[in-house]
């Protein structure tokens, strides 16, 4: 079994990558194609996990002042969630972010991913936003 975690590398990748980012967090809301997309995607860093060529999970990182970087659009393709694949990603962020001298991830979490980053070591700072008026999120952070 090969993983590989990258980012998509041609249209079709990039295709899948935003397909699943729009399946996982915002078809389930009835939100439009192409509301899985904003402005920072073009500067954020991708990083797709790829188990023998096919896309399972994926998460971007946005780099904020001062050593610090955000996990934003964290999803696993849903009949494999909780085997790990998450993790993973996080995993690969948390070494990227330290080859880059990021010193301190944040993210805002869903109320439903809260023990998966907790159990990552993420501590829960405050209740942050309501996404389409319904999703508690909770700003968290971690020191790497
Ligand atoms: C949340 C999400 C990213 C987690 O990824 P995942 O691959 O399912 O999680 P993993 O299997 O890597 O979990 C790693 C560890 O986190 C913890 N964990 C994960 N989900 C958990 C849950 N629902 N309850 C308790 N612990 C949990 C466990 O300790 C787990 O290890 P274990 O399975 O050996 O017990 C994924 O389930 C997902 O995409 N959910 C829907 C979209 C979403 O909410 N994205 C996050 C937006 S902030």
């Amino acid at each position: 079994m090969e993983i590989e975690i990258r980012a998509p590398k041609n249209e079709l990748e990039w295709e899948q990558y935003y397909d699943l980012r729009y399946r996982i967090l915002r078809q389930p809301w009835n939100q439009p194609r192409g509301s899985e997309r904003n402005e920072g995607d073009a500067t954020g860093i991708h990083f797709a996990l790829y188990e023998n060529g096919n896309l399972k999970a994926i998460a971007r990182l946005d780099f904020n002042e001062d050593k610090s970087a955000q996990v934003r659009f964290m999803a696993v393709e849903s009949e494999i969630q909780r085997k790990g694949y998450g993790k993973q990603v996080m995993l690969a962020i948390e070494r990227y972010c330290k080859a880059n001298s990021v010193t301190e991830i944040v993210l805002h979490a869903r109320e439903i991913a809260l023990p998966f980053y907790e159990s990552l070591g993420y501590q829960l700072v405050e209740k942050s936003h309501l996404l389409f008026n319904e999703i508690q999120h909770s700003l968290m952070k971690k020191s790497v």
